[in-house]
């Protein structure tokens, strides 16, 4: 008995939304196939994970090491589920790229473990154990990838604890590209200030409540404008990504925004129109030489 599950690539932040918002993205995609087998030898371990694609040989195969693994072990145990599982993961997602790479994995494998076992969960509890796998990635179980990577659209994850996540539809065409740049989430967390002054905390809130009133009157021009306000996060991580500055300034004429992708590289605009949305990736391709996606908000994972 096995099942596959479409994982889509996802976009945290979005500007003032620091750990709260997040997106789904139609492309990237992984695709997580979870299967029951004979456990071959008296002594193997539960789970076996095999990976392929995008930098797989750069992914930790032991279960307790690897993100997916890490949520299937806690599913495993909290169900007492004793057969053994062999996970193999086709990376369409680029590791370390601001795109959930990680959380695509463990939102894939939370959803599969669920169908494969009918444990009955809801999307909030799937959302509880896939971020399990983005503490061992992030440092911190933060929850605005995995929480569109489940739901799908536009989600907002007001409260960690208890967690507490709300889901808005959202139809807007966007381009991502990924430079070919080393950031890692534990270090660009590691340089976020710890206390905000007032007027920040007012800014953001500012800027991110009207993001919310823009997606409910489909203003994708105030949208955009919003999601460029942040003046505490993206501000720090602007000086990790060389070219994006010189990529703001260029796409100006063609998007409505721009902004990091959870904590970069991936960089993510809303296109002003298709034609611009062709523009912005020109612009992006030339700056970084780098892949690029004109893709759309999409749908949260399902079993293909
Ligand atoms: N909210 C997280 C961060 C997303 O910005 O660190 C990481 O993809």
């Amino acid at each position: 008995k096995e099942i596959t599950i479409y994982s889509p690539a996802t976009s945290a932040n979005l500007g003032p939304g620091y750990d709260i918002f997040g997106l789904a993205l139609e492309e990237p995609y992984d695709l997580v196939n979870v299967e029951i087998i004979e456990s071959s030898c008296k002594c193997c371990e539960q789970i076996k994970i095999s990976v392929s694609g995008e930098k797989a040989e750069e992914i930790p195969l032991d279960p307790t090491q690897n993100t997916a693994g890490v949520v299937a072990l806690k599913m495993m145990e909290d169900f007492n589920i004793k057969e053994c599982v062999h996970i193999k993961i086709q990376k369409g997602i680029k590791p370390g790229s601001g795109l959930g790479s990680s959380s695509a994995s463990c939102s894939g494998v939370a959803v599969a473990m669920n169908k494969l076992f009918n444990l009955e969960l809801d999307n909030l509890k799937l959302i509880k154990y896939a971020s399990l796998g983005e503490a061992v990635a992030a440092g911190a179980p933060h929850a605005d990838n995995v929480a569109p990577g489940i739901m799908g659209n536009f989600t907002l994850t007001t409260s960690y604890e208890p967690l507490e996540v709300l889901n808005i539809l959202l139809d807007m065409d966007v381009v991502v590209a990924l430079p070919n740049i080393q950031v890692s989430t534990k270090e660009a967390r590691k340089i976020l200030p710890q206390e905000i002054p007032l007027q920040k905390l007012v800014n953001n809130v500012g800027k991110a409540t009207g993001m919310i009133h823009s997606i409910y009157n489909k203003d994708f021009e105030n949208l955009g404008k919003y999601m460029m306000g942040d003046q505490v996060v993206e501000p720090c991580r602007a000086t990790l990504i060389e070219g994006y500055d010189e990529a703001k300034e260029k796409v100006k004429e063609f998007a409505y925004g721009i902004t990091i992708s959870g904590s970069g590289p991936a960089i993510i605009a809303i296109p002003k129109n298709k034609e611009c949305s062709s523009e912005i990736a020109k612009i992006f391709k030339e700056i970084w030489n780098c892949p690029v996606y004109e893709t759309k908000v999409g749908k949260g994972a399902y079993e293909v």
